[in-house]
């Protein structure tokens, strides 16, 4: 989908579609308005023959619209005006693109920004959420799958003359976090037999290749070994797969400037190790390495905006698989850091792997420190798909990262780091053990990673509940936290 804008009257624009909103009770939002006089009623007409009433997620199409360029108008329903905000206005444009995906139309003008508080904020918001609405993973079909390659091809996104350079802004971030999303999400839906910790290193490397400030290198075991990685190696001497330890340099901002770190958990299947999940749903673990899918699909959009920023990803990754030569419970390994780890339970794995990541992070003396892992089922427990668990040990930090989340719609909750907690992870044989028992989880891993953090300002974010949709016909990756990482960095 290619996006432009466009600041000629509305019902002037060139294209075969115009997508309009409409409000609860029929009410005609500021586009339909403009679209509603010039045709003489034709839109309250239609509205009144199909018994579209504008609820939240209803659409409609208009066919033979008099008077206006755009013959037809898709109305998309708002639900209740006083009670819209940005992240139903996302939604609305994401069923837009879904619905306008098994259509003959080529081309539409976008209008639904118009109806936000922030415009600006609305066309951004907006574009990456049709991109989202967009999206289907096909990669996996066979030979006699049928792709259907949609027609519509252009949006014209609807500018004032007066907000058109802010606007044209919004829309370059809004497609560069679009595609960001899509890449994150199609590594994530990719199964752990083609998504493997190689894998991601190829795909990191072809990004290498085609961005001009991207630098990626890619670790092997070999070198893990010599920089003491017993923590990460640990993990992935249980399978057959090697790891690989990821690494981007973006270097857009200027040559001194302190770079900005994220550090997502690549663990590309999990199966618990000899701690072995039970059966149903374990399909799922495929999804395993969404954090460092998300580090992906961040460094992808701010290489796609050109971003004026200096930011290093980091990706641990490895498989976590039963075998011979797998992690044991009761095992003692020692980290990069020096601090040795009991592992009580081979599933708590992100952990393990990414302990050695962070303190291989410290080497780039960055000004802060994100990772992002789907660590914990108790953070699903706590917080649900709504928001990714937020922890910490700066408060500047993790203030920007809530201010973040309220700016791109991408919500975390905060949750407490108090010692009285850490003391949960001490062990009678090792510097500490990988679990904290049965309570809190979601705190006494951010207690661990902790451990491990204490020569930066850090803050994690366990993604294990938004990373992606659980259950047989929604099932997807996300794409989160890919927005609220982008809008982070850009404002950091
Ligand atoms: N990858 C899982 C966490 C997870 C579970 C994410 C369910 C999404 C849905 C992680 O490696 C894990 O297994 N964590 C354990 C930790 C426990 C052994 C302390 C968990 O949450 O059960
Ligand atoms: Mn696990
Ligand atoms: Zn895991």
């Amino acid at each position: 989908m290619h996006f432009t804008v466009k600041t000629d009257a509305l019902t002037e624009i060139t294209a075969e579609c115009a997508i309009v909103g409409i409000y609860e009770g029929s009410e005609l939002g500021k586009a339909a308005k403009d679209f509603d006089a010039k045709s003489k009623g034709a839109l309250k007409d239609a509205m009144k023959e199909t018994g579209f009433k504008g609820k939240q997620g209803q659409m409609q199409l208009v066919l033979k619209v008099p008077n206006v360029a755009p013959t037809r108008v898709l109305l998309v329903g708002l639900g209740k005006r006083n009670q819209l905000d940005d992240i139903k206005l996302a939604r609305a444009s994401q069923a837009t693109a879904k619905y306008l995906r098994d259509t003959a139309i080529k081309s539409a003008v976008y209008t639904l920004h118009t109806e936000a508080s922030d415009t600006t904020r609305g066309a951004r918001d907006g574009v990456a959420a049709l991109h989202y609405g967009f999206y289907k993973f096909e990669e996996c079909r066979g030979k006699q799958y049928k792709k259907e390659t949609p027609a519509l091809k252009k949006i014209l996104v609807a500018a004032d003359k007066k907000d058109a350079t802010a606007i044209r802004k919004a829309v370059k971030e809004g497609d560069a976090i679009g595609i960001g999303v899509k890449f994150t999400r199609d590594l994530g839906n990719l199964p752990g037999n083609y998504c493997t910790p190689s894998y991601l290193a190829t795909e990191a490397k072809k990004m290498g290749r085609a961005y001009e400030n991207l630098k990626v290198s890619v670790l092997d075991e070999k070198k893990m070994k010599e920089l003491g990685m017993g923590s990460l190696l640990s993990v992935s001497k249980g399978s057959r797969e090697p790891a690989k330890l990821i690494i981007f340099e973006y270097k857009g901002g200027k040559k001194n400037e302190a770079p900005h770190a994220i550090v997502g958990k690549g663990l590309t299947f999990d199966a618990g190790g000899i701690s072995l999940k039970p059966g149903p749903g374990m399909d799922e673990m495929k999804y395993d390495m969404c954090g460092g899918a998300s580090v992906f699909g961040t460094i992808k959009s701010l290489c796609e905006m050109g971003a004026k920023k200096n930011v290093i990803g980091v990706v641990p990754a490895s498989e976590n698989l039963p075998d011979g030569d797998a992690n044991k419970p009761g095992d003692i390994v020692t980290s990069m850091s020096g601090q040795t780890i009991e592992i009580l339970n081979t599933d708590a794995e992100g952990r393990l792997i990414l302990c050695d990541a962070l303190t291989y992070t410290e080497r780039f003396k960055p000004a802060s420190v994100i990772d992002i892992a789907t660590l914990t089922g108790a953070c699903v427990v706590a917080l649900g798909s709504h928001a990714t668990g937020l922890l910490g040990n700066d408060d500047g930090v993790i203030n920007s990262l809530k201010t973040a989340a309220d700016k791109s719609g991408d919500r975390v909750w905060q949750l407490p780091l108090w010692e009285e907690y850490d003391r949960q992870l001490d062990s009678p044989f090792a510097d500490m053990q990988n679990i904290g028992g049965k309570e809190a989880g979601t705190i006494t891993a951010g207690c661990f990673l902790a451990r491990f953090t204490k020569k930066f300002k850090w803050a994690h974010l366990d993604v294990a509940g938004t990373a992606w949709n659980s259950g047989s016909s929604e099932k997807t990756a996300t794409g989160r936290p890919v927005p609220l990482l982008v809008r982070y960095l850009l404002d950091a």
